[in-house]
């Protein structure tokens, strides 16, 4: 990998390779990760920006495996969880830096209809369809392009063709997902989608973060803002009932910044029947109301490392979920073993269990639309 750096280097004017204080420029570097069983190879693409940060991404699930920005004293720390290597990502259930799909969150009873016909996903949560199945977009091998110096910085562009059928879902769907790099520490996920049959779609990315970049340590001071007024209540299984609650005097209430400890152990039927917050946020009328562009969604902050991380999207709901299932069976990177509360995920999204709630945004998806997505996940310190 460090060739590869060092050959995009010195195609630079001499004037970069005589300034040796000044730090490496943005790149992609694309080595092996590893093979799958059937003899597909995984590849990793490395992106770096001209401050340094840096974010590794495979094309297996499209996952990102590490992304290291600056803390507030300048050093690089890795905020999101993963495996030392691709057997940790073939045997991973709980979607480590994933892109999930094609329906993010759950489908009650895998069952939906769309356009007179019903459709039977596979259970994989209980009685009810999650992120897309066992076998989902986060268990293929993508197609992926290096994006070097186009748009906003380095990038890797990612493309699966799911099959008519597969998982139960009709029609054959192409999603594109594009990473990029942005100079100013922003992770920035692009995605398009088009389908041949009238289907469903609504991907999220599934990365863990803990902003401490110690994954030792638990997530519950870390202090978050949410951008949503209401969330989209649930009952068993973590279901919609199709009623939206204010989050006014509730745990769910992050306007103004709050610690996730403060009140994750609430006697609060919402808490209780999602062992901590694994809850969707309808985000603000703001958000809502003007379409086409990306919104602040939500801010969460780190004091032992000062890292802050802003998430923007175009999405009309945000996941939150407070890593509530991670129990100690996962040895992540460098043999961490992750405990309970030691991420989060805030996964930009549509709401859970869409297709059956017309009232909800709608997932539909026919022949001639595009599905489209932009979330940032902007880093900065303070
Ligand atoms: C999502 C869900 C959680 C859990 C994790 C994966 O975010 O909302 O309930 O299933 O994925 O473990």
């Amino acid at each position: 990998m460090k060739s590869i750096v060092l050959a995009l280097t010195l195609t630079l004017p001499m004037i970069a390779s005589a300034a040796p204080s000044k730090k490496t420029g943005p790149a992609v570097a694309e080595t092996a990760f590893g093979t799958l069983e059937g003899g597909g190879k995984v590849r990793l693409y490395t992106l770096t920006n001209s401050s340094g940060a840096e974010v590794r991404i495979i094309n297996f699930g499209a996952i990102v495996v590490s992304l290291k920005v600056p803390d507030r004293a300048g050093k690089l720390r890795d905020v999101v969880l993963g495996y030392d290597g691709l057997a940790g990502y073939v045997q991973d259930r709980a979607y480590l830096g994933a892109i999930v799909g094609r329906y993010a969150n759950r489908i009650a009873a895998g069952k939906f209809t769309l356009d007179g016909k019903s459709y039977q996903l596979e259970l994989n949560d209980g009685p009810n369809h999650l992120h897309g199945g066992t076998q989902g977009f986060h268990k293929k091998l993508w197609r992926a392009e290096k994006v070097a110096g186009k748009g906003d910085g380095p990038g890797v562009k990612l493309t699966y063709v799911s099959q008519d059928g597969e998982e139960g879902y009709p029609g054959k769907v192409t999603l594109t997902v594009t990473y990029t790099l942005t100079a100013e520490n922003a992770l920035r996920v692009d995605y398009q989608g088009t389908a041949d049959r009238p289907t469903i779609l609504s991907p999220t990315h599934h990365s863990y973060f803990n902003l401490s970049g110690d994954p030792t340590q638990t997530i519950l001071d870390e202090e978050l803002t949410i951008a949503g007024e209401q969330t989209t209540a649930v009952g068993a299984g973590l279901i919609p009932t199709g009623k939206l609650v204010d989050v006014a005097g509730t745990p769910m209430d992050f306007r103004q910044p709050a610690k996730i400890g403060a009140r994750i152990e609430a006697k609060d039927e919402q808490l209780v029947l999602g062992k901590g917050y694994d809850h969707n946020w309808v985000l603000g009328p703001r958000q809502r109301q003007q379409e086409g562009g990306v919104h602040k969604a939500a801010e969460l902050f780190d004091a032992r490392s000062g890292i802050v991380m802003q998430v923007f999207t175009d999405q009309p709901g945000l996941q939150l979920y407070s890593g509530n299932f991670l129990d100690g069976t996962i040895h992540g990177k460098g043999g961490v073993v992750y405990q309970r509360r030691t991420a989060l995920c805030l996964e930009a999204q549509l709401f859970a269990d869409a297709p059956n709630h017309p009232a909800f945004p709608s997932a539909a998806l026919r022949p001639g639309q595009h599905y489209r997505q932009t979330t940032i996940y902007q880093f900065s310190t303070r």
